[in-house]
């Protein structure tokens, strides 16, 4: 069985080969989100990419899937946790995780405009729409 080390956390543990690094960090109480990503995550199916983590080496995980291609270079070390299955011991590193999340913190100030100008902007398609059909809303 491969071990496996989260910094962070200052936790190794084993894990059976082939898991994914989410699923062991999560059986583990080692949190794999940063910022915003801890609530708004896809739950593990490769679609928000969040839950970013640095491998030490690439031989001991997974080659990296499309999803993952999809969201990252494919230098660095970065992976998706979710995406990652374990092949032999590794150490993981959550940092870029917490990057990513302060990045979306940065992102998500911008929201209540966002919505202003989005509500606004629908308000005007379907006002025109029932003028165009000859019957106006007000
Ligand atoms: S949990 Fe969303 S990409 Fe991994």
């Amino acid at each position: 069985m491969p071990i496996i080390e989260f910094k962070e956390a200052n936790l190794t543990v084993t894990a059976d080969e082939g898991q994914d690094i989410r699923t062991i960090a999560q059986k583990n109480k080692v949190d794999v989100y940063g910022g915003p990503g801890k609530l708004l995550n896809c739950r593990g199916f490769g679609l928000c990419g969040t839950d970013r983590i640095k491998a030490d080496a690439k031989d001991c995980l997974s080659p990296m899937t499309w999803k993952e291609k999809l969201h990252l270079e494919e230098k660095g070390g970065v992976r998706l946790a979710c995406q990652t299955r374990l092949v032999a011991d590794v150490q993981v590193s959550i940092a870029p995780a917490i990057e990513y999340g302060n990045e979306l913190k940065e992102d998500l100030k911008m929201l209540p405009a966002l919505i202003v100008f989005g509500g606004g902007t629908l308000f005007f398609i379907v006002f025109m729409l029932f003028e165009l059909i000859g019957k106006p809303l007000f």
